[in-house]
């Protein structure tokens, strides 16, 4: 799917967003890997901790938005930054580790790409991957329905994709003849926010964005008026003011 990235509208959540980056990276048993790749980098700042984990490292960050790699050189100018579509990548010698969060649910095929990452990678080198999986919870079923019925469905057909993570166990046995060591889990976050409606601003940030671009301003104010409206419904404020939105995302490390 095109998409242009507004780093900003992604960055406004970005605790919620950095906790289970920074979980996977904690669970990375490497001591000192020479060459690390952050497949989707985005805006650099996850990029960030694992430069601060393995100082020594030569890191790379990978990333198909100029908009997201545009903010990344600015937050970590010291990095190597590439701009490429990472079902394409492939680096020039075989890498220690490859990460890569909350970026590979973006593409198809993870039975043939996530193979291929590993082949990446030196004796001993990790996959390390962390991908939503919410395509279940309404905030994600009122917008694909939404998009399928209204006066935009035309405009909307093929922007709504179904569940493109598949179930935990079929990581498994992808990743389990390939690896050493598989560690595999999934964890659901109660993330409470703050604001009117922050579940829609949540996924303003990422599913909604494309479907609004690709509306003209009438259609595209109605559209996000009625998710907003649904979604508000779905999500209803807790007696102190904030919402509960459950987030469900899965992880996985498979060694060589
Ligand atoms: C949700 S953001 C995550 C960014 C970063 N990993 C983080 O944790 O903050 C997803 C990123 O994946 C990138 N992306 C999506 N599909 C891609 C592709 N096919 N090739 C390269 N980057 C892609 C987007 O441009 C975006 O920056």
């Amino acid at each position: 799917m095109e998409m242009t990235w507004d780093p900003d509208q992604y960055l406004a959540f970005g605790d919620h967003r950095l906790r289970p980056a920074l979980e996977l990276l904690a669970r990375i048993p490497l001591r000192a890997p020479a060459r690390v790749v952050d497949l989707g980098c985005g805006t650099g700042t996850v990029t960030g901790y694992l430069r601060k984990r393995w100082p020594e490292a030569r890191i790379t960050g990978v990333d198909s938005s100029p908009e997201m790699l545009s903010t990344a050189r600015r937050t970590e100018p010291s990095l190597q930054w590439r701009q490429e579509d990472l079902t394409a990548w492939a680096p020039e010698e075989p890498v220690e580790l490859i990460y890569s969060n909350a970026a590979l649910h973006w593409a198809e095929h993870h039975d043939l790409l996530f193979p291929r990452l590993v082949e990446h990678l030196k004796p001993g080198g990790a996959l390390a991957v962390q991908m939503p999986r919410n395509f279940g919870a309404p905030s994600h079923t009122l917008m694909f329905r939404l998009a399928a019925s209204g006066p935009w469905a035309a405009r909307l057909d093929g922007l709504h994709r179904s569940a493109p993570v598949h179930e935990p166990g079929f990581y498994y046995d992808l990743l389990a003849p390939l690896s050493g060591r598989l560690d595999i889990w999934e964890t659901e976050y109660l993330q409470v926010l703050t604001g009117e409606n922050p579940v829609a601003e949540f996924t303003k940030g990422s599913w909604l964005k494309p479907m609004l671009d690709a509306l003209e301003p009438p259609q595209r104010r109605a559209f996000e008026a009625e998710y907003r409206r649904l979604v508000l419904e779905a999500y209803p404020r807790r007696d102190d003011g904030r919402t509960v939105f459950p987030f469900k995302r899965l992880f996985m490390i498979a060694v060589l």
